[in-house]
């Protein structure tokens, strides 16, 4: 059988430096309680990163705190309005009409360029995931002003102005609206939590009509 060595004990360890020969020229002369220090000088390849991180957090701090420099998410954000962009310039013009809606609202790749629209002009007041704010959540089935799926354009484009609904007909083209409808129609159902409570006035309307059937493959030459 073997048996471990026995493990040194701490104050042998202390001992054992107490024993170190003092290099004279490497102390420094303060004492504190009995205590003294050498003089342990960090690496210079060390001291020259940290100055040069210090020199370099001021024009950083200038420009990206207090100039024009985008951060991150601003870089992100303008990704996806370019993105959304690039969609709707793919797209041609759109009309408000019940198939065109219904088709996008089921097209995953609009939807998520529409989200950078909506995030961009709505979510000021209806949040960014349509849960609602100063507007009504978007993602539950009751609704004031809507009744069938073609009045979404009509809201977007003309407000509700007088109660605080600005309208989007000046500021946004037919086919972004005809877009954003379809992402309105697609939030709806999706009862994000901690949405806000419908209005008195509003009700549950009838479901979206079914999606129009996916176009009839070519027949194959003969
Ligand atoms: C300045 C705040 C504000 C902005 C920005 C805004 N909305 Fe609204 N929105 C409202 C308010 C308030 C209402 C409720 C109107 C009412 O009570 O009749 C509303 C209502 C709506 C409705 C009707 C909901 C219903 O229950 O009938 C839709 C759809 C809608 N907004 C879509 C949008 C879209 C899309 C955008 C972005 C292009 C947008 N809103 C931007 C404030 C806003």
């Amino acid at each position: 059988m073997t048996t471990m060595p026995p493990m040194p004990e701490a104050d042998d360890a202390a001992a054992a430096m107490d024993d170190a020969p003092i290099d004279e020229s490497l102390v420094l002369d303060h004492e504190y309680d009995g205590i003294r220090e050498y003089d342990n000088p960090l690496p210079g390849w060390w001291v020259w990163i940290f100055a040069l991180s210090i020199v370099y957090a001021v024009p950083y701090f200038m420009w990206y705190h207090m100039g024009d420099g985008a951060s991150i998410e601003q870089n992100y954000e303008a990704e996806l309005a370019a993105y959304a962009e690039h969609l709707i310039a793919t797209y041609g013009e759109l009309e408000p009409d019940e198939a065109t809606i219904l088709h996008y609202m089921n097209d995953e790749t609009a939807m998520v360029g529409m989200a950078g629209l909506f995030k961009g002009k709505c979510a000021q007041c209806h949040l960014a995931d349509g849960r609602g704010n100063v507007g009504p959540n978007l993602t539950d089935h009751a609704y004031k002003n809507v009744k069938v799926i073609t009045d979404i354009p009509d809201i977007i484009t003309n407000g509700v102005i007088a109660k605080g609904m600005p309208e989007w007909g000046s500021a946004l083209s037919k086919t972004q609206i005809v877009l954003l409808s379809a992402y309105v129609a697609h939030l709806r159902g999706m009862n994000v939590p901690g949405g806000k409570a419908p209005e008195p006035e509003a009700r549950v309307i009838d479901p979206w009509p079914a999606p129009p059937p996916p176009e009839p493959a070519p027949d194959p030459a003969p």
